[in-house]
């Protein structure tokens, strides 16, 4: 069974898919994590991050244990991942890597953008978690400070709303709700909650 969990940042999905990937005992994948790695390397090796010969190259020779790095979690990350991300060869490269890893026996829950529309268009299960803004903005400024890592719900906001918009708005595997998904608001509801409305969906579809 492929659980796939898409939606916009801070909408709670990353837990979510934790929680599920638990439950039902699958191994989980946080696609974000790969476009972050990316941008990591080309920050590494000093090159522009819209450099998409560099990129592309980064994609291709990611390793599994690179995307245990703690810098992967920065606010700065974030960001330089949703630029990175916006390049198709870097998509394609890391396509392979995500099919493989939904491909295992038994099966797998992947969470990100695109994975009930392009990663895994035939999931059993299509999950895409959302919230208001200014929520998610809450969310992740309450997050960043408990890191240690400083920054105004402001400044968070913002972040959020360039994101969203990026992207939203981009060519390549643009986030979007696939037709067979269902949604589920979180702004108003706990992890608790999440976890119970999406459990009701797994169990409906498998
Ligand atoms: O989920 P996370 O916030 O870690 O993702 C970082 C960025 O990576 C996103 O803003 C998005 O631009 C990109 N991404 C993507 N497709 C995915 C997962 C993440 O484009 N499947």
């Amino acid at each position: 069974m492929v659980i796939a969990i898409d939606g916009p940042a801070a909408s709670g999905k990353g837990t979510l898919a934790r929680r599920l990937a638990l439950h039902y005992g699958l191994p989980h994948l946080d696609t974000g994590l790969l476009y972050r790695a990316v941008a990591l390397a080309l920050l590494d090796a000093d090159r522009d991050l819209a450099d998409e010969t560099a990129a592309e190259d980064a994609a291709r020779c990611l390793r599994a244990e690179s995307l245990g790095d703690l810098r992967l979690r920065e606010r700065a990350m974030g960001e330089a991942a949703s630029v990175v991300s916006a390049l198709p060869a870097v998509r394609a490269a890391l396509l392979d890597w995500q099919r493989r890893f939904a491909g295992a026996e038994g099966g797998a829950v992947l969470d990100g953008r695109d994975i009930g529309t392009v990663v895994c268009p035939d999931a059993a299960v299509k999950l895409f978690i959302t919230a208001a803004p200014e929520e998610r903005a809450h969310r992740r400024h309450r997050e960043l400070g408990g890191r240690g890592e400083a920054a105004s719900y402001e400044a968070v906001l913002a972040d959020i709303q360039r994101r969203d918009a990026r992207d939203k708005d981009r060519a390549a595997a643009p986030l979007r709700i696939a037709d067979d998904a269902v949604v589920i608001d979180t702004t108003d509801l706990d992890a608790e909650a999440a976890f119970r409305a999406a459990i009701a969906v797994v169990e409906a579809r498998r």
